[in-house]
């Protein structure tokens, strides 16, 4: 019977790895990719997971007593998204501190804002709210995994340094468990023909749309910032080609984020269905165990 128990768990386990990844900053650039309106977005978009995902880790120990039995098996996979979860807002301390010794003081003002309103929402609203919000931020990553790993080509094709390594890792964790909170979700509040047509399309596609439009509320106002600070420090040459990278970056966004973002929106939504990017887990062998970029292991740099 346990051994049965095992099986079954095992089968069903989604299979993450927990890493251990090892970056050097000693080469930090603002600018890290060939456009400097995509370096402004992801560095705008810094300021999200350091706050989202301790939240995320205490509302996933928060939910885990409420798994219906026949879902005990998600627990370990819980346990898994919380170590890399663990790792991921640890990096992106450390990258967020260098943006703002950079000449940008006020992302860790915009940080604060966020985790305050994070906070608020823990007390305030239901683990049910908390939960569609946190599945709606979740089905982000598994789409910026794909951007990363096939689309990201004219935005950074040919560079390595420590902030492309940062975020391919990130978003490529991202996609591997980007089924965890939807799972919770499903678990504890679409059981039953009704629960799942109403929690389960309705109510999730209301956490989507209030995390997007929440979490863009911050990066936007990042991103101004940024914009503001280096139009007042740089060279006419420079503020046109910001301009000439801000154009071709909204064009290359709408075609490799928003575009395949809308799948997200469709009833029959499915993370698990996403197709899986070309050579993510073939670059995230670097990060485990023994491997080149992993804490541990036989770093090499950026570059090298
Ligand atoms: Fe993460
Ligand atoms: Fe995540």
């Amino acid at each position: 019977m346990m051994i049965a128990k095992v099986v079954l768990e095992e089968a069903l386990s989604m299979g993450m790895i927990v890493r251990y990844p090892k970056f050097d900053f000693s080469d930090f650039k603002f600018y890290w990719s060939h456009n400097m309106a995509f370096s402004q977005d992801r560095n705008a978009t810094a300021i999200i997971p350091s706050p989202v995902e301790p939240w995320l880790i205490k509302l996933l120990r928060e939910a885990m007593p409420k798994l219906p039995q026949k879902y005990a098996w998600l627990k370990a996979d819980a346990e898994k998204f919380i170590a890399q979860e663990s790792q991921h807002f640890r990096q992106h301390r450390t990258f967020n501190k260098l943006m703002v010794d950079a000449g940008f003081p006020k992302l860790a003002e915009l940080e604060a804002g966020l985790a305050a309103d994070l906070e608020r929402f823990r007390k305030t609203k239901s683990l049910k709210w908390c939960l569609a919000y946190a599945d709606g931020f979740e089905s982000l990553g598994a789409v910026a995994g794909s951007l990363w790993f096939e689309k990201s080509e004219e935005m950074v094709g040919g560079l390595d340094n420590a902030a492309i390594r940062l975020w391919k890792w990130h978003m490529a964790e991202e996609f591997e468990h980007r089924e965890v909170c939807y799972q919770f979700f499903k678990a504890i509040y679409c059981q039953g023909f009704w629960n799942r047509i109403f929690n389960g399309y309705f109510y999730r596609l209301g956490g989507l749309i209030f995390a997007m439009w929440h979490l863009r509320g911050f990066s936007s106002k990042a991103v101004k910032y940024m914009r503001e600070v280096e139009m007042e420090r740089m060279s006419p040459a420079e503020k046109e080609q910001l301009r000439k990278d801000t154009k071709a970056f909204n064009k290359f966004n709408r075609r490799a984020f928003v575009a395949p973002l809308l799948a997200n929106f469709l009833p029959w939504y499915d993370p698990a269905k996403k197709p899986e990017p070309k050579g993510l887990y073939e670059y995230l062998r670097h990060f485990e165990k023994g491997g080149d970029w992993a804490a541990g292991g036989s770093q090499q740099a950026a570059g090298a």
